[in-house]
């Protein structure tokens, strides 16, 4: 908003006289025509809602903070502007102080918000998450390239809200966004800021990886974006895995996939040693890469085809979160395995009908070529088995059924240990990116198995009914493992505008669970029960 200009006056008399608190050197006039002074930053400041409707808003502790370094004049100009400022709403004021020559001040909602169990999230956290976000944002249009954020009392929460917030792939645009650095304001909950960036980058890898077009993103080339990632940590060994490496593992189901595009597949493995003990048993991430789904001989429709480049937001996820891990140098081994390729149609492509042969020995029906990640995730389930694993963990967009059950307010678990769940579920509360357990129920894998030339269908024999269960009763076929759990992350694979911290466009969910989860297992070493 526009100051009344005795106010900008005596706002500029006033800043003037005060200390200089940072040393960002940007410089230049900012789009309003005020002078960014010598430093330029913008600050993001939050306030809480009052508990009464009429009630005066309440700073967080750095909002007071600057509001005494400026003499009273935010609370004065806030209280001129209108009524308190609403949950996400914002005001801007630009020249009240040298040092941060546009403010925004943004609403917080309840200053007591906290687990809310109807939601099944830490209300607290995912306000400041949203509010921190659209602050950020704001200022990014005013094209001011370093921010400093108020860490409104749970800095975690404050930097992911920003570095998602701002995050967009514009990779392949000769225009871009201006860049923008925000940065903690003050020096209360560094550390609990640089976790919250560092969960935050995470999850923005794997919204890059799944935005990227699939003819950038292909097997080969998301493997050595991944490699590339874990370069410089001595404690993580990659292996990208050949076609005739998958030929001798005998993983005929994924081949069969596979060979229907002219891309040749990678089977991607990757393991962290960040336990105490070398063989200490792992946890293994398992991740559904298809780089892209045209559905194969059973050819989807062309409209909105473009978004299966994001199939491989399983592969996505899950090596996203050992990258983070690693960053994080989490106390605990977790190996990564990622079954990549494409699923195409063409002369070798699978044809329906056609019964192809699983690393276990089991044979499967491929009643339908576009339910292919099942067959890429039987293979890597049974491969998942060799490493005496603590728990398997497996993310895979996996049917438009599970879209239709829960959309996009959380992932699917379909899981045989109450124990995994629990870690799931709690870690989902903190992030905000929720899980919902799903069944695993015999009834569901009667109607997989009944099956006129195989041991198994690849889709369930009432076809759509229940189709996010019967491709959880399919991929239990090929698990003998105690602790298991197959997330289904079709429905929060993209984001219209629901997660208001993450713009429009492939999501990344849910690496910060996986992240979150994967840190409280390397907390309870040894219970599995
Ligand atoms: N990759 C899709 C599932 C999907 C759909 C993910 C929409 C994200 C958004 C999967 O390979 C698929 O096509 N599944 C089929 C299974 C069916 C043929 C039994 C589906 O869901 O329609
Ligand atoms: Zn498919
Ligand atoms: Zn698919």
């Amino acid at each position: 908003m526009l100051l009344p200009l005795a106010w900008r006056a005596a706002a500029r008399r006033l800043s003037r006289d005060l200390p200089r608190a940072c040393g960002c050197s940007a410089q230049g006039p900012s789009p309003r025509g005020y002078s960014r002074g010598a430093s330029g930053k913008g600050l993001v400041l939050g306030i809480y809602s009052s508990e009464k409707d009429e009630g005066a808003a309440q700073f967080t502790s750095a909002g007071d903070a600057f509001d005494r370094l400026v003499s009273g004049k935010l609370r004065e100009l806030l209280s001129l502007c209108g009524p308190p400022l609403k949950k996400g709403k914002t005001r801007v004021f630009h020249g009240l102080h040298q040092d941060f020559p546009s403010v925004v001040v943004v609403g917080l909602g309840k200053k007591n918000a906290g687990i809310n169990d109807q939601e099944n999230w830490n209300e607290g956290k995912e306000n400041i998450r949203a509010a921190v976000a659209v602050g950020c944002r704001q200022l990014q249009d005013l094209e001011i390239p370093c921010i400093e954020v108020d860490p409104c009392g749970d800095a975690q929460a404050a930097a992911e809200g920003a570095v998602l917030g701002l995050h967009e792939y514009n990779e392949l645009k000769q225009k871009k966004k201006p860049v923008v650095t925000p940065q903690l304001h003050g020096s209360a909950g560094s550390e609990a800021w640089q976790k919250g960036v560092t969960y935050a980058e995470g999850q923005n890898l794997a919204r890059y990886l799944m935005e990227a077009p699939a003819n950038h993103i292909t097997p080969i080339k998301f493997a050595e974006h991944i490699e590339q990632k874990l370069r410089s940590f001595s404690n993580v060994k990659v292996h990208i895995r050949p076609e005739s490496w998958i030929a001798t593992q005998q993983m005929g189901a994924f081949l069969s996939v596979a060979k229907g595009s002219a891309e040749p597949p990678i089977f991607l493995e990757i393991h962290y040693s960040g336990g105490a003990n070398t063989n200490d048993s792992p946890l293994v991430f398992v991740g559904k890469g298809v780089t892209f789904d045209s559905g194969g001989i059973s050819l989807k429709p062309s409209s909105g085809m473009d978004a299966m480049r994001a199939d491989m937001g399983g592969a996505a996820t899950i090596c996203s979160a050992i990258v983070t891990a690693a960053a994080l140098n989490l106390p605990l081994n977790i190996i990564g395995l990622a079954p990549l390729c494409e699923n195409m149609p063409s002369g070798k492509a699978n044809k329906p009908g056609d019964v192809v042969r699983a690393k276990n020995g089991k044979t499967i029906q491929v009643d339908n070529t576009d339910a292919e990640g099942r067959l890429l995730l039987a293979d890597a389930l049974c491969y998942a088995h060799d490493f005496n694993a603590r728990a398997i963990v497996n993310a895979a967009t996996l049917t438009g059924a599970m879209d239709v059950a829960l959309g996009s307010a959380a992932t699917g678990v379909f899981t045989n240990s109450s124990w995994l769940w629990t870690h799931l579920y709690e870690a989902s509360i903190v992030t905000g990116d929720r899980v919902w357990r799903m069944p695993l129920f015999e009834h569901y894998t009667k109607q997989v198995t009944d099956c006129p030339l195989a041991d198994l269908s690849n889709i369930g024999k009432y076809s759509r009914a229940g189709g996010a269960c019967t491709a959880a009763a399919f991929l239990k076929e090929f698990v003998t493992a105690p602790h298991w759990a197959h997330l289904d992350i079709a429905g929060v694979m993209s984001n219209k505008d629901e997660v208001p911290y993450l713009r429009k466009g492939m999501a990344g969910r849910p690496t910060r669970t996986l992240v979150e989860f994967a840190t409280r297992l390397s907390q309870d070493s040894h219970s599995t029960k």
